[in-house]
């Protein structure tokens, strides 16, 4: 089997692979020896420089050191009881596993685990794998991962290539997932009611269900037997010892946000994978037949123009699943989060939260912000600004922006206009 194609059991009813893997091993990506250009690489500089240390905690290792160098809030932990990633034998109902994450990177940790798991939006690879020895050492390294977290994290359900993933399964008391039930793949389109199979859930969200909280305990037939004790749950104390964790929370605003940001993040990663290729493709094809080095082809314009529709329509908060609010979570994730802007002239910011009818006040992901939006290459990026220049302007008025009301483009372009650095002229008034 091929090193990104392999899929495991769990994986394999998601949807059809976008692009051959193998591919991303040779020009122009090189998946496997490129340099990797994200938030751990130049931690790990920082260190061999002694400009950073990780300090060892004895309960939990280096996760508190690492938050903190990272600037990844606390408040962001959510917790997966789902046996359905690498340290499977130590998660369990009783042993969750904890993930944290802020714009940049995602953070992995078991109980008594062998390993930190890292996932770190890469401006050259897309999605970067680490893991972090949980043994005290004088000069911590992280082993960047190349083979073992692939056959999980690029699998149909990430498009083929190397990303990030939620779930949410049937998870019976050993933390087992009753795939006979079928499982979900969950981004910010996923129905609420199938949502959180597997994870912990803290905070209030009026009549509307989940899957969360759920331990199964009739196996033939979960959907029957139906998850009422799973909801509007604001505490986990009684379900096992939340004093092992660095919080007792597993936020379910912190969750809405995750689960819109790793679809974001893929469809990011993407868009650049694809233009690279497609521009090298080019390259070769004019190469090979004579033809002047800039030379266009539809076929690769046609490549980069459907990844950036893809980015903004997901961007623009296409298709999301609506909200039956109000919700509130239990932690401060939603302060800390609304609070880091950045804000307009009239005080507004994509980070405020709606979390009535949907997750956002204003329907555009703050992650236009990101180092990794920022650096997509120039065909790509121009296509994505274009578009969404025409959608926030009301001329583009397509099926996949019917969601949006006229006031709703007119504050995001306005809020864009305001904050984002370096758009083109044409965005001007
Ligand atoms: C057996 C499949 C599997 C393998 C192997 C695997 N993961 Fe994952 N990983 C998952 C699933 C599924 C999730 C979603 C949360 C869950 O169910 O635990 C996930 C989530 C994560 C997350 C949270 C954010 C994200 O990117 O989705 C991180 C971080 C992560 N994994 C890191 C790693 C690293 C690092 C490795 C390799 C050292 C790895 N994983 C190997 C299945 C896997």
């Amino acid at each position: 089997m091929s090193r990104f194609g392999v899929c495991c059991l769990l994986l394999a009813a998601a949807a059809p692979a976008a692009a051959q893997p193998d591919e991303l091993d040779r020009e122009p990506i090189n998946y496997r020896t490129a340099k990797a250009d994200n938030v751990v690489a130049a931690l790990q500089t920082r260190i061999n420089a002694g400009k950073a240390r990780l300090a060892f905690a004895d309960d939990h290792g280096y996760l508190p050191a690492l938050l903190k160098e990272l600037d990844v809030p606390l408040s962001s932990q959510v917790l997966v009881f789902s046996r359905t990633s690498l340290q499977r034998e130590r998660i369990t109902p009783k042993t969750p596993r904890a993930i944290y994450f802020n714009d940049d990177v995602y953070v992995g940790f078991c109980l008594r685990g062998d390993v930190l798991e890292v996932s770190a939006v890469d401006t050259n690879l897309g999605t970067a794998y680490y893991t972090l020895d949980q043994q005290p050492d004088a000069a911590p390294r992280f082993t960047r991962e190349r083979d073992r977290c692939l056959t999980c994290h690029a699998s149909p359900a990430t498009g083929g290539m190397p990303g990030h993933l939620v779930r949410s399964v049937f998870t019976d008391r050993t933390g087992l997932p009753v795939l006979s039930a079928g499982s979900f793949r969950t981004s910010h389109t996923s129905p609420f009611s199938e949502r959180w199979g597997g994870w912990y859930v803290t905070g209030t969200h009026g009549r509307q269900t989940h899957m969360g909280n759920w331990v199964v305990a009739n196996e033939a037939a979960p959907r029957a037997e139906g998850n009422a004790g799973g909801q509007n749950v604001t505490e986990l104390k009684s379900r096992f010892t939340v004093a092992n964790y660095l919080t007792p929370h597993s936020d379910i605003v912190a969750l809405l946000v995750l689960e819109h940001q790793i679809e974001c993040h893929n469809r990011i990663a993407r868009a650049m994978i694809a233009t690279r290729q497609a521009r090298h493709y080019e390259a070769m094809l004019n190469k090979n037949l004579g033809e002047p080095a800039d030379k266009k082809w539809d076929s690769a314009t046609r490549r980069i123009e459907g990844a950036g529709d893809q980015l903004v329509e997901y961007l623009l908060f296409s298709g999301e699943a609506k909200l039956d609010g109000p919700v509130a979570g239990t932690s401060d994730f939603a302060k800390e989060f609304a609070a880091r802007g950045p804000v307009d002239k009239k005080g507004r910011s994509l980070r405020e939260f709606d979390l009535r009818t949907r997750l956002f006040k204003y329907p555009c992901s703050y992650l236009v912000y990101s180092k990794a939006f920022a650096a997509l290459p120039a065909g790509v990026k121009e296509r994505t600004l274009r578009r969404m220049h025409a959608v926030l302007t009301g001329q583009d008025t397509s099926p996949p922006f019917a969601h949006l009301s006229a006031a709703d483009r007119t504050a995001v372009l306005e809020i864009l206009r305001d904050t984002l650095p370096d758009l083109p002229r044409y965005w001007a008034r």
